[in-house]
């Protein structure tokens, strides 16, 4: 979409040059390109892609991300329309409508069902390590990032493995678009696939994932088939391509510091921690808002209807908000709720437990079978903008 005109009252020393999709220099590195943001003022306006806000302090992307009163989730995204087509539950759905949904998905996702995953996650990890080993090297976006996630996510939902082909391509469109589907078409593959489960699980379910949710009512009532479908595709688009973004920066920062990959094959015990601090240093996602009421924001007035894009990354990379940010220091010893890698406030991701647990394994995995694994000299990573910045490509060479 072509820039538009600066709206009248946008102070134009808030205005930057700066397309959320495509960040400059952010092919080479995403958080580094997203940087260049911080140090001016906390709320800044782009004339690209329809023209927005950006919360540009860590302090702005904060208190507007928790703020669920004056900032709407139902645009879903900067991106024209996006929202009017995912509809999804429980994300663009605002309190006091979201809350039965989102209890209904947070129990599907308790803690001791979590715990259960577990040895599925390890298994599948260790499958795919081994088809790796003999090799000297990988693509580890391709070879492993984008295939483990899914077998996970259609793990939890009880489809049985020999269904799991159909899923690759849709996967790979959702984690690696190539622009050959609209977002219409990728909703409507995406229901294709989930449909028959969706159905099944309602009339008879079961103990996987959607069933356990799917039976927890309403305010006293069923699910809508519409309902149920508008969640599974929820949970399908959102614990995807979070999860690819999230292993390859590990992997990457591992690749990158050997040390830390030697501090963590010393004592597997510290990968927890790890993990935590990791999640912290290397936010991908960012979510969209929309104004509804008129009120003012870092001395600037925003109006009902202007539209906020919100990037964990200048939160969790602001001097202002946590010392030294970008040091990966595994003794940091932060709650997980301190940055907002997994959001804040009443949509805070529900899936965070089994992100952790899938970081966890991985590095616990690969650590233990991979031996010391450095980038490829002759090919850098290279990274995709979007609401879920990723690696598109991050080749590793090891010594058998
Ligand atoms: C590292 C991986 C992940 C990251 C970085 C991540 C990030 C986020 C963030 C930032 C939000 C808040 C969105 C907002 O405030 O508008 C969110 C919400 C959500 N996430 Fe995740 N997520 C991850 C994994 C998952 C997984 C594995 C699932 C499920 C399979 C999942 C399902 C959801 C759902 C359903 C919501 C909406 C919650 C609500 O609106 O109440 N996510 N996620």
């Amino acid at each position: 979409m072509s820039a538009q005109p600066i709206p009248d009252h946008v102070p134009t020393d808030r205005v930057v040059d700066f397309n959320v999709f495509a960040p400059p220099g952010g092919e080479q590195d995403f958080f580094a390109a997203w940087k260049s943001l911080l140090g001016g003022p906390g709320l800044v306006w782009t004339t690209e892609n329809g023209g927005h806000w950006i919360g540009a302090c860590g302090e702005v992307v904060r208190s507007l991300w928790g703020d669920a009163e004056r900032f709407s989730n139902e645009a879903l995204a900067v991106t024209p329309g996006l929202g009017e087509v995912m509809e999804f539950i429980p994300l663009q759905q605002d309190p006091p409508e979201h809350k039965p949904f989102r209890m209904a998905v947070m129990k599907g996702f308790a803690n001791n069902h979590v715990v259960a995953m577990e040895p599925l996650v390890r298994e599948q990890a260790r499958l795919l390590i081994e088809g790796l080993m003999g090799k000297g090297g990988c693509e580890f976006m391709s070879q492993f990032a984008e295939i483990l996630p899914i077998h996970i996510f259609l793990t939890l939902i009880g489809v049985p493995p020999e269904d799991r082909a159909k899923l690759r391509p849709l996967g790979q469109q959702l984690t690696r678009p190539d622009g050959s589907m609209t977002v219409v078409e990728l909703r409507d593959a995406a229901d294709a696939y989930l449909e028959p489960y969706i159905r099944e699980r309602l009339a008879n379910p079961g103990s996987d994932l959607f069933s356990r949710i799917l039976s927890v009512p309403i305010e006293g009532r069923a699910w809508t088939f519409d309902e149920a479908q508008r969640m599974c595709r929820n949970l399908l688009f959102g614990g995807l391509d979070t999860v690819v973004a999230m292993m390859g920066n590990m992997i990457m920062h591992l690749a990158r510091h050997p040390d830390d990959q030697e501090y963590l094959r010393e004592d597997a015990s510290r990968i927890p921690a790890a993990v935590d601090e990791l999640m912290r240093r290397y936010p991908t996602v960012s979510v969209t808002r929309n104004c509804v009421e008129t009120t003012e924001v870092d001395g600037v007035e925003v109006r009902e209807g202007d539209l906020i894009y919100l990037p964990s990354v200048l939160h969790n990379l602001d001097p202002a908000c946590f010392d030294d940010p970008e040091k990966v220091d595994f003794d940091r010893g932060l709650s997980p709720v301190r940055h907002t890698t997994m959001g804040v406030g009443p949509h805070r991701c529900v899936g965070a437990g089994l992100a952790r647990l899938e970081a966890i394994v991985l590095l616990e995995e690969w650590l233990a079978r991979v031996p010391h694994f450095s980038l490829a000299e002759d090919v850098q990573p290279t990274f995709r903008g979007g609401n879920v910045g990723s690696l598109l490509q991050l080749e590793l060479r090891w010594a058998e």
